[in-house]
């Protein structure tokens, strides 16, 4: 049994649409715990650090733009393979390939405004989790 860790973003499209209770009560109900949470309002600057693996990219200018429109709920999520888990629960980055039943599918509008930003694999995982939370404020 692996107990992990993952880093989980409600994005500025979902904190608009007042979804933030609907979409914290999904991971609590899959049975990832909510370890560590806050709301932060990124600026363009910060927002293009948290994303700088994808600078170059033809999306990037729309990406940072959409992170920092507003507020966002950062989390960090624990539990058994919560990696994998929290990326199920999320759905494929289009929500037109998403799933049913998952979060992108429910809520995404698009690719680029698409609800919620969950990291890939354990070492991205550690990296923006340690971008947002000190250890100290992990519980
Ligand atoms: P996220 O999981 O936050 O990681 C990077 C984000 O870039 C991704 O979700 C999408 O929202 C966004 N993205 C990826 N591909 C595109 C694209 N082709 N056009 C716009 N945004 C994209």
């Amino acid at each position: 049994m692996a107990i992990e860790r993952t880093f989980s973003i409600i994005k500025p499209d979902a904190t608009r649409k007042n979804l933030v209770g609907k979409i914290l009560a999904r991971f609590e109900s899959e049975g990832l715990r909510i370890c560590g949470m806050r709301k932060v309002h990124m600026s363009l600057r910060e927002a293009e650090g948290f994303y700088a693996v994808h600078a170059g990219r033809p999306f990037f200018a729309e990406l940072t733009a959409f992170m920092s429109s507003g507020p966002c709920v950062v989390l960090v999520l624990e539990g058994e393979n919560a990696i994998l888990r929290n990326r199920e629960i999320m759905g494929a980055t289009n929500p037109a390939q998403a799933a049913e039943g998952t979060l992108r599918k429910l809520y995404a509008d698009s690719i680029g405004e698409n609800a919620v930003h969950g990291s890939d694999a354990p070492d991205t995982a550690a990296t923006e989790i340690a971008w947002f939370f000190r250890g100290t404020e992990l519980h």
